[in-house]
């Protein structure tokens, strides 16, 4: 078979894969119920959740890092619930049960544990973003939240399903000093904002969210102006995040600054600044936010 036309059957087969994936773990959509459900108190919230060892110890961690300032340690999951807010903790709980569906290896080539962190640190800089632009019609916080965490999960789905190569992969990019999505490319035939695109739809993520993960790298090509706005934070928050060296990506190449988003969102280089100043302020709390592996 000729080059071109083995690279497009690998790239149809990985696509056909991703879109075979299964629905929502079960965790997970019994809190999505929970929370939608207009009766439900934290105490059936907590029962669900105090099942799943991952997701109630990070959100112990969360409510007790120094971003909330409490002085008492709190250990109870209700009593974490009522200061962290529904929405907040079913986020959380959906990112740790998607990062947990595969075990990851430890001291690999692509790190799970440094590629969670770089997740966290990426969805608490795209909040810390959307503070610093106005408000806009279709983001509100949960979905600005939700898009960092998820942004790379593509690389996750990489990782789970072609582990072998994608160990290849990222040992390549690092040995290359290659931006990994360009290795992924070469490799697959996709990269992994395309890759997480699809698993986003099949889950059936809200648009900005999608559009997000999609164009991530390249929000000029959002189409609504809600889901450009989306992509320009989370591709900014992914620039400070590796500028700050907080966790990684999966390599330690730093991407150029994208002036585009920058001046979508009206943010000028002194609010960048700032906003990289935050980031410091945050690192403590981010990079105690460690994922315990089932
Ligand atoms: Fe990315
Ligand atoms: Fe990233």
């Amino acid at each position: 078979m000729p080059e071109a036309s083995l690279d497009k059957e690998k790239r149809r087969i990985l696509i056909q894969r991703i879109q075979e994936l299964p629905t929502l773990p079960s965790t997970i959509s019994k809190i999505i119920e929970l929370v939608e459900s207009k009766s439900s108190t934290s105490e059936d919230l907590a029962r669900v959740i105090s099942k799943d060892q991952s997701i109630s110890s990070l959100i112990i961690k969360l409510v007790n890092s120094a971003f909330y300032g409490h002085m008492r340690q709190i250990s109870s999951i209700s009593h974490a619930i009522v200061i962290l807010g529904y929405t907040t903790v079913r986020t959380m709980a959906l990112g740790v049960s998607i990062f947990n569906a595969s075990p990851g290896k430890k001291a690999a080539a692509f790190d799970r544990g440094k590629f969670w962190i770089h997740s966290i640190g990426v969805a608490t800089i795209t909040r810390r973003i959307a503070t610093h632009t106005p408000a806009r019609d279709g983001l509100d916080m949960e979905s600005v939240f939700l898009s960092g965490l998820l942004h790379d999960i593509g690389k996750v789905i990489f990782d789970h399903y072609f582990n072998k190569e994608y160990e290849e992969i990222a040992r390549s990019a690092a040995q290359k000093h290659e931006w990994i999505g360009d290795s992924e490319s070469s490799f697959f035939g996709i990269n992994h904002s395309e890759a997480g695109y699809y698993l986003a739809q099949k889950w059936q993520f809200p648009s900005t969210v999608i559009s997000a993960i999609k164009h991530h790298h390249n929000p000029e090509l959002c189409e609504g102006e809600a889901e450009r706005a989306m992509a320009c934070m989370v591709n900014l928050a992914d620039y400070l995040c590796r500028k700050a060296s907080i966790g990684s990506g999966g390599d330690n190449e730093q991407r150029p600054l994208d002036e585009q988003a920058l001046s979508f969102l009206g943010i000028s280089h002194a609010a960048l600044l700032e906003i990289a100043q935050e980031v410091e302020g945050d690192r403590e709390m981010i990079e105690s936010l460690t994922l315990d592996r089932k």
